[in-house]
């Protein structure tokens, strides 16, 4: 048998329902798994147009100041990995903005000027395993817990640390943990929780 244009046409409608989607101002790729939405003056990130099954957001490179609650669930999509905001202006991250991202596995934060990060915020990222941090020179974690036991990397370099927040950081037994504190105001290290291995500060 063979296929009337009409019917072509169908199939067509019906698989692009899925895949010709892209945000505006943004660039998708790997059928629109990848949204790069890096250096378009954003202030903040469309609300609309992303596939469903889309696993990274370029995001870095914006204006973004505040991450307001729910701002992830409210994209629709299911299984985001990656999510880069490093390099915006953000202040403010609200408690439950990353509310429904247990699948997110990197987080850069890096280079934006974050002061304070609320208790609860990670709570939503239980499979986190990276979280870049670096470059938030006015950084203070000492409300913090991340009690995260996916976590394989924490960037804490050119924090602004006076001292290592001992009580707020996971407690990394096995080694499987890394945290780089290279490039902080360190005064001294007192604290035995801390393996000397973690502390590769210059
Ligand atoms: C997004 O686009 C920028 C500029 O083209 C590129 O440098 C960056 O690697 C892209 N991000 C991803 C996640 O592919
Ligand atoms: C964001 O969520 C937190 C925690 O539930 C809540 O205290 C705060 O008022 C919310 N922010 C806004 C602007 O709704
Ligand atoms: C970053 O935050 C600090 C502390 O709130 C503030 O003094 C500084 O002006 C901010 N820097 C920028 C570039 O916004
Ligand atoms: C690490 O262990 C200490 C002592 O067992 C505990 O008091 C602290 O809350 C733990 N920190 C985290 C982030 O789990």
């Amino acid at each position: 048998m063979y296929l009337t244009h009409t019917f072509k046409l169908l199939l067509l409608a019906i698989f692009c329902t899925e895949c010709l989607c892209c945000p505006s101002d943004c660039r998708c790729e790997a059928k629109d798994r990848v949204v790069n939405c890096s250096g378009s003056g954003l202030s903040e990130l469309p609300r609309s147009g992303y596939n469903r099954h889309t696993k990274t957001i370029d995001a870095s490179g914006n204006k973004i100041e505040n991450l307001r609650n729910h701002t992830f669930s409210r994209l629709n999509i299911i299984a985001l990995e990656a999510l880069y905001l490093n390099c915006n202006v953000i202040v403010t991250i609200e408690p439950r903005t990353f509310v429904g991202q247990g699948t997110l596995k990197v987080l850069d934060l890096s280079e934006n000027n974050i002061t304070f990060i609320h208790p609860d915020t990670f709570v939503f990222t239980d499979n986190l395993e990276e979280l870049l941090l670096a470059e938030n020179p006015f950084l203070n974690l000492d409300e913090n817990e991340f009690r995260i036991s996916t976590l394989t990397f924490i960037d804490l370099s050119s924090c602004g640390l006076n001292r290592i927040p001992t009580d707020s950081l996971p407690n990394s037994t096995d080694g499987s943990l890394q945290i780089d504190f290279r490039y902080n105001n360190l005064i001294s290290i007192s604290d035995d929780s801390v393996d000397a291995q973690k502390c590769d500060n210059e």
